[in-house]
């Protein structure tokens, strides 16, 4: 192991507040934030426009393809598909689905893959997805797994799309969440599972603030161990 800060995993279902969790933990830190659920949905904005078909026999070979020739690049709350900023285009529910369908390809996890690990290679990371604490950091120094009652964060998904001016009912929001957590937890590569030495936390009944700072008070005693 070559890093010489260490690199925290933070993974979970949708809506469970991991983004707002990793992003002030990061803060406290002083360490990068990598939102790997960001770079699967620039995937799908890039299959969307290409117009590939997700149900398509030939969906892998057309994938290999177009991450053949797209770029994709990071830099906390920013993520550019060749060279255009698609941060606000991400929050798209459609494109959410999408890119967890996309996600069961494994040339798109393999590309995902080699991204986040050289994002978090030198450390000093708090990057969040489903599969970093066991299959992209395995080796992590922190891993934690956010968790919240699904109607906690079907409400929070509901509010977010209300404040963004796409409003939805609140019954489908929970399907969807619903649907794209089978999905996720369902598929063969990378499925979303607690990594066995993972720390998990609830974030039901828990503030934000309480949450970052158990992980904080966590990873000292983690990182003052090794
Ligand atoms: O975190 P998010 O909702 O933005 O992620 C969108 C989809 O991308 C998610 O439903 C599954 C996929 N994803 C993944 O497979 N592995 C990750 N580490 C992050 C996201």
């Amino acid at each position: 192991m070559s890093r010489t800060r260490p690199v925290i995993a933070i993974d979970g279902p949708v809506g469970a507040g991991k983004s707002t969790v990793a992003r002030a933990l990061a803060r406290k830190l002083g360490f990068a934030y990598v939102n790997t659920g960001a770079m699967y949905r620039a995937v799908a904005i890039a299959a969307r426009a290409a117009g590939i078909d997700p149900d398509s026999p030939a969906l892998a070979a057309d994938l290999e393809r177009l991450l053949g020739r797209i770029r994709i690049a990071f830099d906390g709350e920013r993520i550019a598909l060749d060279g255009r900023d698609v941060s606000g285009e991400i929050g798209d529910p459609a494109i959410g689905d999408l890119a967890s369908r996309l996600s069961t390809i494994g040339v798109v996890r393999e590309r995902m893959r080699e991204l986040q690990r050289a994002a978090g290679r030198d450390g000093g990371v708090v990057m969040e997805g489903r599969d970093i604490g066991t299959a992209i950091f395995p080796d992590a120094e922190a891993k934690f797994f956010l968790t919240a009652d699904v109607n906690v964060r079907a409400a929070r998904r509901h509010a977010e799309l209300a404040a963004k001016g796409a409003p939805a009912a609140f019954e489908d929001v929970r399907e969807q969440l619903l649907e794209r957590d089978r999905r996720d937890r369902e598929r063969a590569l990378a499925p979303l599972r607690p990594a066995p030495d993972a720390i998990e936390i609830d974030s039901t009944a828990s503030g934000v603030d309480a949450v970052v700072e158990r992980m904080r008070r966590r990873i000292e005693e983690l990182t003052r161990a090794v």
